[in-house]
């Protein structure tokens, strides 16, 4: 059996990088189809290097663009490359446009697809990711669904039980494998100088957020509020998508906000498991931030994790300056003791157990 797969961006990496490492264990007939969707040395290489991942077999370099063009050259470059080098079943995770493009050119084929995260909804089809998951969904062969939410709303939509696993999210093994690693490998609190617990970390990059600047700036100006009552700094690793639209729109980034480069994941999560409280648009960081025990306030309106928010591990605050600042503190003295919801950190076995 070979697999083939398919990823593009961060959080792909990421989360794919537990099924990467058990195909090695096992020694199984892989590759790695890398779209280039994320290029830039912070948001991709630097994920291969540290997770000491092997080097993608290929890499289709499509960059940047807008949807329809960005998605078609990856349709027609994994076409491709699924003629030449033909696996029995595709891989994808999430909700990016390289999942689109890579499970229809391989439903195309009639190679068999697995989705990895299968079954989030948001509920709100102004979202491109929400797009992606509909149809990705419903041309996948196997869907790896982290909870039973998911489930009752893939067999909601008419997905049959047979196609769906309930198997937990592979972001569990990859905080569970890294975050030891991190501890002896990089001492983020100590390059930026913060203290445990004395800093809130923050990230945004949703198209619906930065690329608004009422949105945008309400984001900012929550922090601003947030450091001038709390007087702990706000660390910001900016997505690039964020610091081009930060200098597009004019803002300012206000005071007590540490705007820096994005980081590597042991950085990262270092930084993420020390915070006093996460802010954030991310899908992942709902995720990590509730399995490491640390509140977070989702700068959206919406979320495709409501596991988090029924746990008591996140709130929803849109980007209004003053929800934020009440969010905050409303989360501040949270005790970090709920249950994780996403599964046992063997994840990625679990998966390709149910594939073999
Ligand atoms: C994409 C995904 C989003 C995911 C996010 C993870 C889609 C529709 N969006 O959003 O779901 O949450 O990745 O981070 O697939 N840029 C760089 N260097 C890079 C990559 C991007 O400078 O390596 C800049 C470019 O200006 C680019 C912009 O960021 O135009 C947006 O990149 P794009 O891949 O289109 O979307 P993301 O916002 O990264
Ligand atoms: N992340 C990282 N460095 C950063 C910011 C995020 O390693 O500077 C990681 C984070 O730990 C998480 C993933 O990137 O695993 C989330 O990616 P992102 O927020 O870009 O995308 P989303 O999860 O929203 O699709």
């Amino acid at each position: 059996m070979k697999i083939a797969i398919i990823l593009g961006t961060r959080p792909e990496i990421i989360k794919m990088s537990p099924i990467i490492r058990e195909c090695v264990r096992r020694g199984l007939d892989y590759y790695i189809l890398h779209t280039g969707q994320h290029y830039s040395f912070e948001m991709d290489r630097v994920f291969f290097k540290e997770l000491e991942l092997p080097a993608a077999r290929y890499n289709l370099d499509v960059g940047s663009g807008t949807h329809g063009r960005q998605t078609a050259t990856m349709l027609s470059g994994i076409e491709k490359i699924l003629l030449d080098d033909t696996p029995d079943v595709v891989l994808v995770q999430g909700d990016t446009n390289t999942v689109l493009a890579g499970a229809l050119a391989a439903s195309k084929l009639h190679i068999k697809v697995g989705h990895v995260e299968a079954g989030l909804r948001s509920f709100d089809r102004t979202m491109p990711e929400e797009t992606n998951r509909v149809i990705a969904d419903h041309i996948s062969d196997y869907l790896f669904v982290p909870t039973e939410t998911s489930r009752r709303y893939l067999l909601d939509e008419g997905i049959p039980d047979e196609r769906i696993f309930v198997t937990g999210n592979t972001i569990v093994d990859a905080v569970y494998q890294n975050r030891e690693i991190a501890k002896e490998k990089v001492d983020v609190l100590g390059r930026l100088d913060l203290s445990d617990g004395g800093y809130f970390l923050a990230t945004a990059h949703r198209a619906e957020n930065v690329d608004d600047p009422v949105r945008l700036g309400g984001i900012l100006e929550g922090f601003r509020l947030v450091y001038e009552e709390f007087g702990m700094p706000v660390v910001f690793p900016a997505h690039p998508r964020t610091v081009k639209m930060i200098s597009e729109f004019g803002l300012d980034v206000p005071l007590g906000t540490l705007m820096v480069e994005p980081m590597g994941y042991l950085e990262f999560l270092q930084l993420e498991g020390g915070a006093k409280l996460v802010l954030s648009d991310s899908g992942g960081l709902q995720e990590e931030a509730c399995i490491l025990g640390v509140g977070c306030l989702t700068l959206r309106d919406n979320t495709e994790r409501p596991e988090t928010v029924d746990v008591g591990a996140n709130v929803l605050v849109g980007c209004d300056s003053l929800r934020i600042i009440e969010g905050v503190r409303k989360m501040i003295g949270v005790r970090g003791d709920w249950v994780n919801p996403y599964g046992d950190g063997k994840v990625a076995e679990g998966i390709l157990n149910i594939i073999k």
